[in-house]
């Protein structure tokens, strides 16, 4: 399927659906809810035919009772991670939580105690740093660098942290949102010998590991270094980024080490989490098993989406658009042209679009902007062009 095929058959009206990205923006925008919403991780896509039929025919039953996972949707997700990342996933290793924030509220409290200190890299999904703070965590922050406008882990700012407030546990986002690196096995074992070495937990978010482009390859946690670190991992994915199903709440999370799983089912069943969503069970194995053509053609769009956005915007020599290693969130510096208190009016008010503002990330956000490109390729032309029209105006 070519991205003009994809793009007719799939791309759809959201307006008026309540949709968060669509129908939602009125809280983060100023009361603005006419803007180009290029903010929430959503697409604009109709999910794979095969999708929608399996969520039909469930719906069909009538009957919507607690319902069990099906043993073929661990089987359809043990069989994704194999032929997708080359990971062995055993049946065992895997639980079922509504979302990957929900995920990671869990494993934090299950693993560390109030008081504890956390470490994040930002900027970073700013849930991260929420999860830490309202769980009464203490938390810790090492910033990336811009190394030549590639993003790079500090190593000893982040290891010096760890041993001066005795860290506990680690959230890795990888691939990683905003800044859209896909961390190389290289970078990942730099980063794990650290954690090894002060015994913190590492929970690896990889919710983006299916949205990868060029010669860019994920490597799924549990894999680097041959499994080195299996002991002290904890992995949250799912299938909702992939294939945009995330309204159906249905997520994993992976540990294979016996005494973090058991402190993480006790959490699970103190927060009364033990039936999952039946549609969203049935959606993914859908996705998983029947959605190999579609997600081609989706990643396609994106980078096409990606290209077009780089050529306009490169107009103007003021704003920098950093490399799409991963994940459908485009991140840009529009610091060289554009004072940081004129942002927002310039985005909103100006340009009429919608992004995740960079300083929502972290601090060392300020003056950045994060565009989802997960959207049809004329969108983003026209945010594109009204952008930099903005911008340079
Ligand atoms: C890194 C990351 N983790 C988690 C999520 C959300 O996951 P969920 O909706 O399953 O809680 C997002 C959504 O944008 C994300 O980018």
């Amino acid at each position: 399927m070519d991205t003009q095929e994809f793009v007719k058959k799939y791309s759809i009206v959201r307006k008026n659906t309540d949709s968060v990205k669509w129908d939602g923006m009125e809280n983060s925008f100023d009361g603005n809810t006419s803007l180009i919403p290029m903010w929430v991780a959503d697409a604009d896509f109709k999910c794979p035919e095969e999708v929608v039929q399996a969520v039909e025919k469930f719906a069909a039953l009538g009957v919507y009772g607690y319902t069990l996972a099906p043993k073929t949707y661990k089987q359809a997700f043990i069989e994704w991670e194999k032929e997708q990342h080359h990971f062995d996933c055993k049946e065992e290793w895997i639980r079922f939580v509504p979302g990957v924030v929900s995920g990671l509220y869990i494993t934090i409290k299950a693993l560390t105690h109030p008081g504890d200190a956390v470490i994040i890299q930002t900027p970073v999904y700013y849930p991260f740093a929420d999860s830490v703070k309202n769980t009464n965590r203490k938390l810790i922050i090492s910033e990336l660098v811009d190394n030549n406008g590639k993003y790079e882990m500090n190593l000893d700012d982040f290891e010096q942290k760890i041993i001066e407030n005795e860290v506990k546990l680690y959230i890795l986002c990888s691939p990683h949102n905003p800044v859209a690196r896909v961390w190389s096995e290289e970078e990942l074992s730099a980063v794990f010998k650290i954690c090894q070495r002060h015994n913190v937990i590492i929970v690896a978010d990889e919710i983006h590991q299916d949205l990868v482009f060029g010669d860019h390859k994920h490597t799924t946690a549990f894999n680097v270094e041959q499994g080195n670190y299996i002991d002290s991992i904890v992995m949250l994915t799912a299938a909702s980024k992939t294939f945009n199903i995330a309204g159906l709440q249905n997520s994993f999370l992976v540990t294979a080490s016996i005494e973090l799983g058991e402190k993480i089912d006790d959490e699970l069943k103190y927060d009364a989490l033990v039936f999952g969503n039946p549609f969203g069970y049935r959606a993914a194995e859908a996705a998983y098993r029947h959605g190999h053509d579609w997600l081609k053609a989706f990643l396609k769009v994106i980078e096409e989406n990606y290209q077009t956005l780089k050529m306009i915007l490169s107009q103007n020599a003021g704003i920098h658009v950093y490399p799409l290693e991963g994940t459908y969130l485009c991140w840009v510096d529009l610091r060289d042209c554009v004072t940081t208190d004129d942002i927002h009016h310039i985005v909103q008010d100006i340009a009429g679009i919608a992004v995740d503002y960079g300083e929502w990330f972290g601090d060392n956000g300020m003056g950045f902007i994060r565009i989802n490109l997960a959207t049809t390729p004329e969108r983003v032309n026209d945010v594109a062009n009204r952008l930099l029209k903005a911008v340079s105006s």
